[in-house]
């Protein structure tokens, strides 16, 4: 009987404790959607910096093509048998074409191939593919005997892996164009491009490129496919270009300017990419903007992968961390009418200056852009002089276009602060916020925009990322634990979705070896590309955005490290789906039961996609997919509304339940 007694007071005693351990249900409210989410909340981020356009998505594989860099021959080798003085000579038609002025001549004497070359070395190599079609093509002006231009692909041992020779047809003394195409016989991330000139006479060539075949869309002259994909495979709601700092550039000079970057490609004219002298530990000598990638280019992309595009525009002060020079004043008409007259070239009539300019350039359809940038990270009461003419002259022509204003570099203090009171006050309609932080600033502020204004400006979380090494290190790393961080810190973000209509990752792409800014979403070689566990985050994020923003609390609070668990939920109206979305950084496992209050039946059979892995874990061209998402199913009660998680120590989970 005691024995009894004692086995039934054990057993009350074990269920009591456990009752009382048991964490209280995480609920969601399906009932009340508490806003909606913008179909252009998560983007992306691009700038050309770590080889991101030259040398990455624009797909031209030659370096210094028109001999603009400030070293005319950088990229360049002359290959000859016999030195002769004056036989590949630089000149510069300054006087005739200010875009492009310089140009190479070629002067040769009963040469034969093998005699007088010219060999291109690519941006850190070329990358060539075993039996894929290379487009090589020249702008080119002799008037005497023709010159022949034997174009060859090397591997990196030098040995000929692809050929085609160029005989140019005319002789009239003006510049043509002329092109052949040769297929490669072998892959080789590390090849070259070597010209051979035969014949007697002079040759002048500019504009010396080649292009590989499967560029994005089969477009001539277009964008790596690969690296264009992994952006169209996150569906994003927008894509902000041409950067981040390119656009201050280091002094006004050096600026962004878009006009420079439309119409033929050969009076596009380039500028150094900024970011060539930026870091002292990451020098680039060989970094310029070409503008083959220009706005028309920007557009269209943002078209293609079905995406709002977003462009920033300098608003008269160049980079303040650099020279911080200001346009006067008086002077700051011209940087307005770009801005308006950018609107009509993406939007306007083909009748119109701009717009024609677009028809001619083959979309004579709109692009319907519907909102722009004034400044990137442009801080002070110099910034807000500027802004405010700005947005005067774009809103007297366009009511309805939005702005994004800058709150400069950081997101808190004086100058944040001073900004975020000025623009509020202003009724800005978006304020774009930056941080690069260490994981523990994005754990500690998953709750940032609980308390923002919900009826105020809207934020645009537009460059963020975690930085394992808190700062612009390039100690940095693309590491599960930042990129844990950033799931948890975007819970908050949709939470308040109401607040916060756009964010993008920053920096997009890197380099392996042209890279400045480390870390960065996708990394790339000549070849290759892989998404970083960063790069998987944003991804179900986007894939799995929602419509509608649900609340998710435990005791009445949202989740925003409790237990070291940060959550939100959003249902999409489209598919009838509950959406939920869980972090744990815990290093311990975590059981949690969600009560689905508020739906009347539900699917029992859910969705499961979980992240997990070593928080010092990364993705390499190796292991590309080490750490990504993999997905389950699992069973949701359909009775009691309720479904119990196993969260795997550092884990994220985005679990898709079916009302029915
Ligand atoms: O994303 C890299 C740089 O970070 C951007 O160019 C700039 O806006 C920020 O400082």
């Amino acid at each position: 009987m005691n024995r009894i007694i004692k086995t039934v007071s054990l057993f009350v005693a074990t269920t009591l404790l456990a009752q009382a351990q048991a964490p209280t249900p995480i609920k969601v409210n399906v009932a009340q959607p508490v806003s909606e989410i913008q179909p252009t909340m998560w983007g992306i981020f691009f700038e050309d910096i770590n080889l991101g356009a030259d040398g990455g998505i624009y797909a031209e594989l030659v370096k210094n093509r028109s001999f603009e860099f400030q070293k005319p021959l950088m990229g360049w080798k002359i290959e000859r048998k016999t030195f002769h003085e004056g036989e590949v000579l630089i000149q510069n038609r300054a006087d005739k074409n200010t875009a492009n002025p310089r140009f190479v001549s070629v002067k040769v004497e009963n040469a034969q191939k093998g005699d007088l070359g010219l060999t291109n070395e690519g941006f850190r190599g070329m990358g060539i593919k075993n039996g894929l079609r290379y487009d090589f093509s020249v702008m080119y002006r002799q008037s005497g005997s023709p010159v022949k231009v034997h174009a060859e692909l090397l591997d990196a041992k030098g040995q000929v892996i692809g050929e085609g020779t160029l005989t140019p047809s005319q002789t009239d003394g003006q510049w043509h164009r002329q092109a052949v195409s040769f297929n490669a016989k072998a892959t080789e991330a590390k090849g070259k491009l070597r010209l051979w000139f035969e014949g007697n006479g002079q040759i002048d060539l500019d504009m010396i490129s080649l292009f590989p075949e499967d560029t994005w869309k089969g477009r001539p002259g277009g964008m790596r496919a690969d690296m264009i994909q992994k952006l169209a495979d996150l569906k994003p709601g927008f894509i902000r270009f041409p950067g981040g700092c390119i656009v201050e550039g280091f002094d006004l000079n050096n600026r962004y300017q878009w006009k420079k970057t439309i119409g033929p490609i050969e009076e596009r004219q380039l500028i150094m990419n900024r970011w060539n002298i930026e870091f002292a530990h990451r020098p680039a000598p060989d970094y310029f903007q070409t503008f083959g990638l220009g706005f028309f280019e920007y557009l269209q992309l943002a078209e293609d992968i079905g995406s709002e595009a977003l462009p920033i525009l300098n608003c008269g002060m160049a980079c303040q961390f650099n020279s911080a020079e200001v346009v006067p004043m008086d002077q700051l008409e011209q940087y307005v009418q770009d801005a308006l007259d950018l609107i009509e070239f993406a939007n306007g009539d083909i009748n119109t200056t701009w717009g024609k300019v677009r028809a001619q350039m083959g979309h004579p359809a709109p692009f319907n852009l519907k909102m722009m940038g004034v400044g990137n990270e442009n801080w002070g009461p110099q910034y807000i002089e500027r802004l405010k003419v700005f947005t005067k002259a774009i809103k007297a022509k366009y009511p309805n276009f939005k702005l994004i204003n800058s709150s400069g570099t950081d997101p808190n203090g004086d100058r944040f602060d001073y900004l975020n009171k000025e623009l509020r006050a202003m009724n800005a309609d978006f304020i774009d916020e930056h941080y690069y932080r260490a994981p523990e600033w994005f754990l500690k502020n998953a709750g940032r925009y609980d308390s923002y204004d919900r009826n105020g400006s809207k934020v645009f979380a537009g460059e963020y990322a975690s930085h394992t090494n808190n700062g612009a290190s390039a100690s940095n790393r693309n590491t599960w634990r930042a990129a844990l961080s950033e799931a948890a810190f975007m819970t908050g973000l949709e939470r308040n979705a109401a607040v916060v209509q756009m964010a993008s990752y920053a920096p997009l792409f890197a380099h392996v070896e042209g890279w400045q800014w480390n870390p960065d979403l996708i990394w790339v070689d000549n070849l290759q590309s892989f998404g970083t566990p960063s790069y998987y985050v944003q991804q179900l994020y986007s894939l799995n955005k929602g419509t509608h923003v649900l609340s998710m609390t435990q005791n009445n609070q949202p989740l925003i490290g409790q237990d070291s668990l940060y959550a939100s939920a959003s249902w999409d109206k489209a598919s009838n789906e509950i959406i939920l979305k869980i972090a744990n950084n815990n290093s311990q496992a975590q059981v949690r039961e969600i009560q689905l209050d508020g739906v009347k039946k539900l699917d029992p059979n859910a969705k499961l996609i979980v992240m997990q892995s070593d928080p010092n874990a990364v993705n390499t061209f190796e292991e590309a997919l080490k750490v990504s998402p993999s997905e389950k199913k699992i069973v949701v009660n359909a009775k009691t509304k309720k479904v119990s998680l196993e969260l795997a120590p550092y884990s994220f989970y985005v679990v898709r339940i079916k009302t029915l």
